[in-house]
């Protein structure tokens, strides 16, 4: 039997376990990643490791998020984490050099090899043929000390291309479709490869929007062949030399096989609050809209902008409609400078950002009240956008940009025929916003400048023989961790700053919560299904442990938040009975009587209700590696113990 390209991957990488679905696996990484807001914490958790040097091939720090500067947290931040990139061998790219993914893939990405990163969109890579994966900021500061991370062995889901798509229609509109067809959970525990003859008429940046969005379907990763057209990027991008040919045998099986026809597609949306919420732009046509939004690591290539921009060249962006860009990198700004491009944009009237995340995290942009915003990035959870009622619509380029000067929705297929538009042979090479490390003899002269925003990892301790807590929170399905950790100008800030930015934890659904956990010591909260989808927030799992959680009793996890509150040390419980969520209250005394000894047998775990006077069984299901991380009270105690 063949191999799929992800089982390629994983078999050159295995460190230890079998490659049976449902196996915990254990995989060697090549390359890191982290981005300021989760990557100020996974230092911390590094700097505790006490290993001199990363093991790792190449690890690189972005600043990305937290560039917005009203305080003095995050310029502390930054500087703490250029001199621990300094210090310990990582590459440091300045603020301004890009969005982490973008830049990862221009100027890092190499086919075949293994890529963790504390950022859930690390898929991305997939688009250039690497196995890429998010992760916990604990989980990357572990593989860059040379440790292995950990995965349950994936299904393999093949989306079989087809076709070819039709003028402006674009990659947003193929990812949005698969959505439509898998749903945000759809991808949970499977890993999504990209075949058929439809790859070929796609480009590099073209796969990563795809792999991108990978994310929202709750999948591993995603992946596509690394072919010819994969060898020309990166000879355009002065990196020819990391190309390596990769593909999946042609008698590789899938556990799953979708059928997705390029010339059949159409303009798509994702409406609001959720990316598989998808309609066809004709059914959305004529509404009024208030704000464009384009960038992101979802929609901020060289290739999709400068369809933006020959599509607003010589007009002007609609009254009423306020148009932001923000270029990926500082590669595609400079090249839409010096060739025209961003003077078309700016003589139409868009406002032009700075290459970083931006309004995609809720820094800045925020729409008016009840505002429309289409916006081409890969979330549209609500709140997100720093508006609590604003409507979010998840949009191609292309969309966006004719949607802004119409001032409505509108079918960008009413351009007519297509711009012939194409990456070019080489694209503008300067990595002078990228610092090396020192060298190993000077690493010793090194000062890790630690500002006062930068505060210690919360404590943590083993698992106790018993827990006696109350429920302190009650939440329903498909809590993000947007709602765990909200985002925002004001809280990025505080992410080295766990005691502080905790004041902030779910207080988008209870704004007395973090009080009254506090005040309480210990607690549980209850949820429903899919708790904690979204990002690879780790802030989501250390704002609570903060708190004193002791566990999380819900109806079934997001595969990354899961995995989080085990290196926090959180247990992570499901109801046996989903029914038995009704069972639990705000408020009452819960007792896990045996919980150590269970959680050592692998046994079931009883939750008594001393209010009640009922019983509730919970699974939680670990591995013989998480196990041992539970009960020794996180994967840093873990990690010390075992080094
Ligand atoms: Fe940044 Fe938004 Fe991507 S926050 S890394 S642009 S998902």
């Amino acid at each position: 039997m063949g191999y799929t390209i992800a089982q390629k991957i994983i078999k050159e990488h295995l460190v230890c376990g079998e490659m049976v679905v449902g196996n915990d696996i254990g995989l060697r990484i090549d390359q890191t990643l982290t981005q300021d807001a989760t990557g100020t914490m996974a230092y911390i958790e590094y700097e505790a490791m006490g290993i001199p040097r990363v093991k790792t091939e190449k690890s690189v720090a972005y600043i990305d998020h937290n560039t917005l500067q009203t305080g003095f947290e995050n310029a502390d931040d930054h500087r703490f984490i250029q001199s621990v990139c300094k210090k310990h061998g990582i590459y440091f790219s300045r603020p301004g050099n890009g969005i982490c993914h973008q830049v990862h893939l221009e100027r890092f990405g190499k086919p075949g090899k293994t890529l963790i990163g504390s950022d859930s969109h690390t898929p991305t890579g997939g688009g250039i043929g690497m196995l890429a994966i998010g992760a916990g900021g604990l989980d990357v500061a572990v593989a860059m000390g040379g440790g292995a991370y950990y995965i349950t062995m994936p299904k393999m889901v093949r989306v079989n291309l087809t076709g070819k798509l039709s003028p402006w229609v674009s990659a947003k509109d193929i990812i949005l479709a698969v959505l439509r067809v898998m749903s945000v959970k759809g991808g949970v525990g499977k890993i999504v490869e990209y075949g058929g003859e439809g790859v070929k008429t796609l480009t590099v940046p073209e796969r990563a929007t795809i792999t991108n969005m990978g994310a929202e379907l709750g999948a591993t990763t995603s992946v596509f062949p690394s072919d010819e057209i994969t060898r020309e990027f990166l000879k355009a991008q002065g990196r020819e030399e990391d190309y390596t040919e990769l593909s999946a045998d042609a008698d590789a099986v899938y556990d799953e096989v979708i059928e997705i026809n390029l010339s059949e597609l159409e303009p798509l949306a994702a409406c609001p609050h959720s990316p598989d919420n998808v309609k066809p732009i004709s059914e959305l046509e004529g509404q009024k809209i208030d704000q464009v939004c384009i960038g992101s690591c979802t929609n901020s290539s060289y290739l999709d902008l400068m369809r933006v921009a020959h599509i607003l060249k010589g007009k002007t962006v609609a009254d009423g409609v306020s148009l932001a860009i923000a270029p990926g990198s500082k590669q595609v700004f400079n090249m839409l400078a010096m060739n025209g491009a961003l003077a078309d944009m700016i003589a139409a009237g868009a406002r032009i950002l700075e290459s970083a995340c931006g309004p995609c995290i809720g820094m800045g942009q925020s729409p008016n009240s009840k505002g429309i915003s289409l916006r081409t990035f890969n979330r549209n959870f609500e709140g997100r956008s720093g508006t609590a009622d604003g409507q979010i619509y998840l949009v191609s380029p292309e969309t966006a940009a004719v949607s802004a000067l119409a001032g409505v929705f509108t079918d960008p297929r009413k351009l007519g025929p297509a711009a012939e538009i194409e990456l070019p042979e080489k694209f503008l090479i300067n990595d002078n916003m990228v610092i090396a490390p020192a060298p190993v003899e000077e690493m010793d002269n090194v000062e890790i400048l630690r500002g006062p925003n930068i505060k210690e990892y919360p404590k943590t301790s083993p698992l106790t023989d018993s827990i006696e807590a109350s429920c302190s929170l009650k939440v329903g399905d498909n809590i993000t961790t947007d709602h765990i950790m909200p985002a925002g100008a004001k809280i990025l800030p505080l992410r080295s700053n766990i005691p502080a930015i905790s004041q902030h934890c779910f207080t988008v659904c209870d704004k007395e919560f973090p009080e009254r956990a506090k005040t309480l010591g210990k607690s549980i909260i209850v949820g429903g299904e899919n708790y904690g989808q979204g990002s690879s927030r780790e802030h989501a799992a250390l704002a609570p442990l903060f708190l004193g959680v002791k566990a999380v009793l819900v109806k079934s996890f997001a595969r990354i938040h899961k995995s989080n509150l085990i290196n926090a040390g959180i247990l992570p419980l499901t109801f046996q009975n989903p029914a038995d969520y009704d069972k639990i209250k705000l408020g009452d005394m819960l007792e896990l009587p045996n919980v150590k000894k269970e959680i050592a047998d692998g046994s079931a775990v009883t939750v008594v209700n001393k209010t009640t006077g009922e019983t509730v069984i919970a699974d939680c299901e670990l591995s013989d590696r998480t196990r041992a991380i539970i009960l020794a009270g996180g994967l840093l105690d873990y990690t010390k113990e075992n080094s």
